[in-house]
């Protein structure tokens, strides 16, 4: 398969892949680079349809078998039926790329439970409901792979406004490592990729000010692009077979 400035990998060829919040921002870039290397993908959206239906044309042209999968991942019994979708449709789940997330940014004392509960459901409730839905089928296949999209910044040094969000990744992190020890033994890989400030609508929520001093704090002194983040879950998809329990920081160096 070409594309554009060269042979593209078809190292996930005959892999079927379920992407959440795949409609826009990072998880649209991870659905295409994983299409682009030739796997079946499934693309979850909550409100997107719209992108959805849009970005599962591109993947038809690329090539590989797409559908949509519609679905609240904070919702137990949507997030474990999207899963069952995909295993109806084509009797396997590869790769699971546990990417949807929201934020509600503000000190903890302007903090509405309400918001806390909304972040922890999105983020935290959203992969373990995915993630535990997926286990069997991968365990009996004796093969997966779990990308879980968290942040880099805020779970490792702390970030003001960022206890609600940074909480709900930083036990993402912690889930992902035991999960890797109980998984192993099923050559089941569960790794996380770990962002720094991305150019999606989640960042364009930030005001410009803001975004300069945030840029300035970046040894490489620029925001990622959704696509720069996509290669390193695809990279822990296709060619990370002795990688587990880890944490892929692509953050152009913000914390070293
Ligand atoms: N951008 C950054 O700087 C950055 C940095 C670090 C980590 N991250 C993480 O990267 C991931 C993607 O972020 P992004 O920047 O691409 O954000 P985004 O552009 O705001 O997109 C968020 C995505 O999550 C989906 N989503 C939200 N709630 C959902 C739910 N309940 N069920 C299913 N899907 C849901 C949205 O789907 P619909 O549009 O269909 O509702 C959308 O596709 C998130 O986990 C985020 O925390 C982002």
């Amino acid at each position: 398969m070409k594309e554009g400035n060269g042979t593209i990998s078809e190292s996930l060829c005959g892999r079927v892949a379920l992407v959440t919040g795949a409609a826009r921002g990072i998880g649209r870039a991870v659905a295409l680079e994983l299409a682009h290397r030739g796997a079946a993908v499934a693309l979850n959206y909550r409100s997107s349809k719209e992108s959805a239906e849009c970005l599962a044309e591109e993947i038809q042209k690329i090539g590989p078998e797409c559908m949509l999968v519609p679905g609240d991942v904070a919702v137990k019994d949507q997030a474990r039926s999207l899963i069952q979708t995909v295993l109806d449709a084509w009797k396997r789940l590869d790769v699971l790329v546990n990417n949807a997330g929201i934020t509600r940014d503000k000190s903890l004392r302007k903090t509405a439970d309400d918001e806390w509960a909304d972040v922890t459901f999105v983020n935290l409730n959203g992969t373990y409901y995915c993630t535990s839905a997926a286990l069997p089928a991968m365990m009996e296949q004796r093969f997966g792979r779990i990308i879980n999209i968290v942040i880099s910044y805020p779970t490792q040094t702390g970030d003001f406004g960022q206890g609600t969000f940074g909480g709900a990744k930083g036990s993402i992190s912690t889930f992902t490592r035991s999960v890797a020890l109980e998984m192993a033994r099923y050559n089941i890989t569960i790794n996380t990729v770990a962002p720094g400030f991305t150019r999606t609508e989640m960042l364009a929520a930030v005001p410009e000010k803001v975004l300069e001093q945030l840029r300035s704090k970046i040894p490489l002194r620029r925001f990622a692009q959704p696509a720069e983040v996509a290669k390193a879950a695809a990279f822990l998809a296709a060619d990370g077979d002795y990688i587990t329990g880890q944490q892929l920081n692509v953050n152009g160096g913000l914390y070293i």
